[in-house]
């Protein structure tokens, strides 16, 4: 993969799975399987291995879970509610023991106890006890920041109002609300009977009930509580992790009773397949097993990297699978013409959920599987929905079968020539596409999509349906139209409210949603334009860059604008590219001229001015490891500063600060003769404006 490719595919995979952490975390609806995501979210991870320039604050490595929502009060975690790493099979976890030998410069005949304990699927909540008793409780959030859901906390059965016994004056107990399989089944009858929502998983159903804005709705709704971990404390009541866990029982949680301490990798790995093997009979989804080093005096040597601590892994299972037939392969045109081929199946029960479709990802996929139309194929699921295949069994192949030919032409009823495009190196991991742009109907109701969907132009009640609704009937063809729509309703011989389907409310909260979109931010008008690698992270650099549209769009249709984009702080050369090839189309010119004939975009903010801050003026990388902060934690204190955080170091940066394991960045500095700091001194900085760093 060359570096360019990589800056494309490591955007598109951070589109494709911000997408993916909203249906999760804000919609608790999600798409595609676990294992598809940590499949996507690992090659995110690789490329950014392999280009650390990729890097940046916005980076989805760099974050855990998603930003809470606004519908509840906000918590600040104390202590931040971190992520665990994963471990897929048996050699990543040597990896990880070996990793914490290392660390702790411990010989492998020396004893490490660890605990195993099973990963449960559900949803992580802190809950603070001050003098023994509840006094808030808060989802995981970003993991620096979570939703205060103490009112319906407070209705679980499992989880203590007045803690029992010997408690600490201040402990923060952490564990998993998650919802049991018989409770589960119970809900969605009811959901059923009363023609409700339909529950796609107990991990949906839980996360569904406790973010309920009426805590009655959560009361009468079966959730049950883990404890297996904690924040903010005062004195613990054990020196290992099995025994503080122990001491919470002692205070009345529930915990899990298969939580076991192992003396070996051996033991490790035995209670990992004992609880693989009675996984069905729990009663409740888990997903893998926990292993924590069990010293808590070793846990604070190890401390965390970024996102999760080094002492711990979650060991994931393998996902469910199925074996069905494959019946078609049908092609999807995504906005940006991309064809995505997904795969109609014999529909088969795979853990409980019947599966019809699913992913194929591109041409080179189904060459690579050699997957053709009648194939005995075996699917993969792990809780949710669009599942993947995983082999196709060969000795069940129809004698007469053909490799798959993909269609040389769009699907669309234009038929507009198709044209592969290299993502990966020697041939691999090519994109086929519809050339059309917006000339092709589907690119355009993809785009349209786009345009509404929440993180661009946010049109509530405009969702996907109706989009495609109005598109096919003419109503809607382009964004600007969407502006009209209204106007040209009311002058209608049949209007949107005689249609089947649309209320009178419905047709009026419509068109109040749009009117209500009718002054948008630089920013989201940007994002929304879909100008392909222009994500929110880049439509927000380039608004705070030129402060106004014209100003912009100016210098994008302007002779040399590739080149003086480029010069632009947080944009490539290939993100210029993409912006000047779309403002040199005529057709683009176009549409965005008629939108702003209806809209009207907003100056975008300047950045708040830091003058006078302690750190003003200064251009800081941090690199190596740090051990008191994580990087987040870094970054933010020196931008609460003043100061201005970058991933690389070049003739403008003024200080770097370098923990162990820096390599070319620190050499850089040196080379270039820039203030460098361990993190003990960069610690003495920040104490030094202890007030002000928050
Ligand atoms: S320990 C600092 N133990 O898994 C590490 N987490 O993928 C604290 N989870 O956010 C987490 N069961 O929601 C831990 N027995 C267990 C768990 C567990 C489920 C969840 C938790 C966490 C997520 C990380």
């Amino acid at each position: 993969m060359t570096e360019s490719e990589a800056v494309s595919e490591h955007a598109r995979l951070e589109g494709v799975l911000r997408g993916h952490d909203t249906r999760y975390f804000e919609d608790d609806a999600p798409e595609i399987s676990d294992g598809e995501y940590d499949a996507l979210k690992q090659r995110y991870l690789a490329i950014e291995a392999r280009f650390p320039a990729l890097v940046t604050a916005a980076s989805l490595s760099r974050r855990v879970g998603a930003a809470p929502s606004a519908k509840f009060g906000k918590v600040r975690h104390r202590v931040a509610m971190l992520s665990l790493d994963n471990a897929f099979d048996e050699s990543d976890v040597d990896d990880f023991l070996a990793r914490i030998r290392r660390f702790l410069d411990m010989p492998a005949d020396l004893p490490l106890n660890m605990t195993a304990e099973p990963k449960i699927d559900g949803l992580s909540c802190s809950l603070r006890y001050e003098k023994g008793r509840l006094v808030v409780a808060a989802t995981r959030g970003d993991g620096a920041e979570g939703e205060n859901v103490t009112a319906n906390v407070a209705t679980i059965a499992t989880v203590p109002a007045m803690l029992a016994g010997n408690y600490p004056d201040v402990i923060e107990v952490r564990g998993e609300i998650y919802m049991r399989h018989a409770d589960f089944a119970a809900l969605n009858q009811q959901q059923g009977e009363k023609g409700d929502k339909i529950f796609a998983n107990p991990r949906n159903a839980a996360a569904g009930s406790l973010r309920q804005l009426d805590p009655a709705i959560t009361a009468a709704r079966p959730l049950s509580f883990f404890a297996y971990s904690w924040g903010d404390h005062g004195s613990l009541p054990g020196d290992t992790q099995f025994d503080v866990v122990q001491a919470f029982a002692s205070w009345g949680f529930a915990i899990n009773p298969l939580m076991r301490r192992c003396a070996s990798r051996d033991e490790m790995l035995d209670v990992y397949r004992a609880i693989e093997r009675d996984r069905a009979r729990l009663g409740y989804d888990i997903d893998g097993v926990v292993y924590k080093v069990d010293d808590l005096a070793l846990q604070r040597q190890l401390g965390f990297v970024s996102r999760s601590p080094r002492w711990a892994i979650a060991h994931k299972f393998s996902a469910e699978k199925a074996a069905t037939i494959l019946r078609a392969i049908d092609i999807q045109v995504g906005r940006t013409g991309a064809l995505t081929p997904v795969a109609k199946l014999e529909p088969v029960t795979v853990g409980g959920v019947v599966v019809a479709n699913a992913t194929l990802h591109n041409e080179d996929e189904i060459k690579r599987k050699d997957v053709r139309i009648g194939d005995t194929v075996v699917i993969q699921r792990a809780g949710d929905v669009i599942p993947q295949i995983v082999s196709v069994d060969l000795a069940r192949r129809p004698a007469d079968s053909v490799p798959f030919a993909f269609p040389e032409t769009c699907p669309c009823p234009l038929k507009t020539a198709i044209v592969r495009e290299a993502v990966g190196s020697g041939g691999s991991g090519a994109i086929k596409r519809c050339s059309g742009e917006l000339a092709c109907p589907f690119q355009r109701v993809e785009h349209l999509k786009h345009f509404c969907s929440r993180r661009a132009f946010d049109i509530e009640g405009f969702g996907d349906k109706l989009i495609e609704r109005f598109f096919a009937d003419g109503r809607v063809t382009t964004p600007a139209e969407i502006f009209t729509l209204s106007a040209r309703d009311a002058a209608s011989v049949s209007p949107l409210r005689e249609e089947e389907g649309l209320g009178d409310l419905s047709v009026r909260n419509l068109f109040a949603a749009i009117e209500a979109r009718r002054e948008i931010a630089f920013e989201r008008f940007l994002y929304a334009l879909g100008i392909r690698h222009v994500g929110e992270t880049t439509a927000k650099v380039v608004a705070r860059h030129f402060g106004s549209f014209a100003a912009f769009r100016a210098a994008a249709m302007a002779e040399h604008a590739v080149a003086s984009l480029s010069q632009i702080d947080g944009i490539g050369p290939i993100v210029a590219e993409a912006i000047s090839a779309f403002f040199h189309q005529p057709a683009n010119i176009l549409m965005v001229d008629d939108l702003l004939r209806v809209v009207d975009v907003a100056e975008a903010q300047k950045p708040a001015s830091v003058d006078g801050a302690p750190l003003a003026g200064q251009v800081i990388v941090f690199t190596g490891e740090l051990v008191a902060f994580s990087r987040d934690e870094a970054r933010a204190k020196a931008e609460r500063l003043g100061a201005k955080v970058t991933d690389s170091v070049s003739k403008k940066t003024t200080l770097v600060v370098a923990g162990p394991g820096a390599g070319s960045k620190l050499k850089k500095a040196q080379d270039l003769g820039i203030a460098i700091l361990d993190e003990a001194g960069w610690l003495n900085v920040v104490k030094d404006h202890a007030g002000l760093s928050g």
